[in-house]
């Protein structure tokens, strides 16, 4: 099998630094590791396969000059919007995890167990985007469902944790906790949450639109009808919430014809990448201490509407730098590749 010089811009994050966890435990066929970060992290290093690697400095020529293959992108909508041409260009597959491609008519937006086909466009720009890490799980629930009895309209509210904002919201969060039993969590500041995110829940993810939406909530909403190929009603509410890794979803999906909770149940039992976690009577259902490390979205609470036979109501859990960021990403190399190979 041939082995590929795999990129990984943002190799300092919490998304790159699990890409090379995901690639390590899938085996990916690597035969150079290319870390790649600013300025900032220039001779720090990575462990990969048991070795150490220096970071690079992102430029528009150190794609070509190390051979890059596979490009996986995680440093922000900026740098990708400046280096990912250059990686492609220099003759690499990019695969993009910020939010800069997603919606570029050219550009495939890829849940390898939603719509894998899309892969194949990527030769019109050498570009593959990841979508949102809330959106990559809500569809692998949404896309078996609306396979089997087409949905109308959905309404989803999540429960995002600190780490969806980097490594530095993780440590705004660990820092204020510590705070607040030293009884200093008056003193505390917020740089990365718009308010003290210890105690609290904050409706607010990413920048208002003049709809009164916030970027977050419209990344939702048009991500996946995209990914789908569907245009079914949807509306999202976006929250953060004080839990360190797994973002949680309620969804109510509005369907065409009545629909069971057993028919739902018996669907996403056999759903790829979903795991069927509901029994409720032995306090069984989907939480971020159990999704978190795992490649698996837990979906449970599964429910009928009291009002109405047409809806049902949900709650789904996913480790979001795993499933809706780092793993996605290997899975569409992996994916990538077995086309190539083909
Ligand atoms: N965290 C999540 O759950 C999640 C999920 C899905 C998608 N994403 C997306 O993935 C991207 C990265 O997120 P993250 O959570 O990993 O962020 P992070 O922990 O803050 O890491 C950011 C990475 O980008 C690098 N970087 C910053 N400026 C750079 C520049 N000018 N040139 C090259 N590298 C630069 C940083 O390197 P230095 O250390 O050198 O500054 C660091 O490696 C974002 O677009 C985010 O929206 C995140």
């Amino acid at each position: 099998m041939k082995k590929y010089v795999v990129g990984v811009v943002g190799a300092s994050g919490a998304v790159g630094e699990e890409i090379f966890r995901v690639l390590e435990e899938r085996k990916f066929p690597v035969s150079k590791i290319v870390p790649l970060a600013s300025e900032r992290s220039v001779g720090k290093e990575v462990e990969f396969m048991s070795q150490s690697h220096k970071i690079l400095q992102t430029t528009h020529d150190v794609f070509a000059k190390e051979g890059v293959e596979i490009a996986f992108f995680s440093a922000g909508g900026s740098v990708s919007a400046e280096y990912a041409p250059s990686a492609a260009k220099a003759g690499a597959v990019v695969i993009d995890n910020t939010s800069h491609f997603r919606m570029d008519r050219d550009i495939p937006l890829v849940v390898p167990e939603v719509n894998p086909q899309d892969i194949a466009q990527w030769k019109q720009k050498g570009i593959i985007a990841n979508p949102n890490c809330s959106t990559i799980q809500m569809v692998q629930v949404l896309s078996p469902l609306h396979k089997a009895f087409t949905i109308k309209r959905v309404d989803v509210s999540t429960y995002q944790a600190a780490s969806g904002a980097g490594k530095r919201g993780m440590e705004e969060l660990v820092m204020q906790m510590q705070a607040f039993f030293a009884f200093k969590l008056d003193e505390v500041e917020s740089a990365v949450f718009p308010h003290r995110l210890a105690l609290n829940v904050i409706p607010h993810i990413d920048n208002f639109m003049p709809n009164d939406y916030t970027k977050e909530e419209m990344k939702m909403i048009n991500e996946t009808n995209k990914i789908m190929h569907s245009n079914f009603a949807i509306s999202a509410t976006c929250v953060r919430v004080p839990v360190l890794r797994s973002h949680s979803e309620s969804i109510s999906i509005h369907f065409e014809n009545p629909v069971s909770a057993k028919e739902a149940k018996e669907i996403l039992s056999r759903a790829s990448g979903v795991v069927l976690c509901d029994e409720p009577k032995e306090k069984l259902y989907p939480m971020p201490i159990l999704a978190t490390e795992t490649d698996e979205t837990y979906v449970g609470r599964v429910r009928e509407d009291n009002f109405d036979k047409h809806i049902l109501h949900l709650w789904c859990v996913a480790d979001q730098i795993r499933v809706g960021a780092a793993t996605n990403a290997v899975r569409i190399a992996q994916k990538w590749i077995e086309m190539q190979e083909a």
